[in-house]
């Protein structure tokens, strides 16, 4: 099993993060509408392509969550995507939930599927490169929820797919998500976060689960996008390390933040105070989609020839976060590069 907890660590050390370009096609065709380019498997690929074969890739990406159509495809040169991404020496993961779907007994809350057959897919997916894998399950906040039903049929699923993919000599990314869409207060996501993460701990022990070959992947503790309360990044990092802190068993051994929402400039300075005041053994880190591709996205669709433009925007992104991953990045830092 310490051969699950290389690879965590080979993803997630030394100043790298998680460039989660895995995107389904439904997600990615309306990440590309909004840019006005047209959602077809090739304009998909040229996108990631780019983006996997910049010069970032080796010092700041640490691992790539592909989704199922890519890890299957070739790049212009007809090197396999996955080799691509291990030629910058990161390491290739997969997307295996099949998306999340209406709960029932409970209809505005979700539950997140894809267990039926997995064992399979994921045989597949190790013989394709994956060596890390990923299942999210989502949360929303109100007075009545998460309910019991959603935190317990979440958090059972999420540890049945972890036990799956280490079975097949994968990390499992562990993702449950408590959304930032409401007008909770930050307060009300750290009671609910803290309630959602430790049920599935509690499950992901029952599956026997190995907690040192596991990378969580939890949202930040921040207010919700309607909610008018102000708070600084210094009050948002001290929320989500003590509530990591008290939730997260020592074992684990890092913690790679999704972006959720935030923009670039937020999600890259909260994660650089989350670091200036990490004092648990956990790397505390980023897996970003939205916060590391999206100026190098706006840029792509309106030069679509220019590789080397498109790939100079997302080395800037990539390397503010992993400054940030350190308690290294700063906003004269920020200006400077860009
Ligand atoms: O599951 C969510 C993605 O992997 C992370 O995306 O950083 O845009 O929230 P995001």
């Amino acid at each position: 099993m310490s051969e699950l907890n290389d690879i965590a660590l080979k993803v997630i050390g030394n100043g790298k993060g998680i460039l989660a370009a895995d995107e389904s096609t439904g997600t990615m065709t309306k990440r590309l509408d909004s840019v006005n380019v047209e959602s077809s498997s090739k304009n998909r690929l040229i996108f990631r392509e780019t983006l996997f074969s910049s010069e970032s890739m080796k010092n700041c990406i640490g691992g790539v969550i592909l989704y199922d159509e890519t890890i299957k495809q070739s790049g212009s040169s007809g090197k396999k995507i996955p080799l691509l991404i291990s030629d910058s020496n990161a390491v290739p993961g997969i997307k295996v939930d099949t998306g999340a779907k209406v709960l029932a007994g409970s209809s505005d809350e979700k539950i997140t599927e894809g267990l039926d057959g997995l064992r399979e897919r994921l045989k597949e997916y190790y013989k394709l490169g994956a060596r890390f894998t990923k299942w999210r399950a989502v949360y929303v906040i109100s007075k009545e929820y998460p309910s019991k039903l959603s935190i317990i049929s979440n958090a059972h699923a999420l540890a049945r797919y972890a036990a799956l993919a280490q079975e097949s000599g994968m990390v499992p990314i562990v993702e449950p998500e408590v959304l930032m869409d409401g007008s909770h207060t930050a307060e009300d996501c750290y009671q609910k976060t803290s309630e959602v993460i430790k049920r599935c701990f509690e499950e992901l022990i029952l599956n026997k689960v190995d907690l040192k070959g596991i990378i969580l992947k939890p949202n930040m503790i921040l207010p919700g996008s309607k909610c008018e309360q102000k708070i600084s990044s210094e009050d948002i990092a001290k929320f989500t390390v003590k509530c990591l802190k008290d939730s997260v068993p020592s074992e684990v051994p890092g913690i790679a933040f999704l972006s959720g929402g935030q923009t670039e400039i937020e999600a890259t300075e909260n994660l650089n105070s989350i670091n200036k005041i990490n004092n648990t053994n956990f790397v505390m880190t980023y897996s970003y989609g939205r916060a590391l591709q999206q100026s190098a996205l706006k840029f792509w669709s309106k030069n679509i020839e220019d590789t080397k433009g498109t790939q100079a925007t997302f080395n800037h992104r990539a390397n503010m976060c992993s400054l940030a991953s350190q308690g290294k990045w700063s906003k004269d830092i920020e200006k400077q590069n860009s």
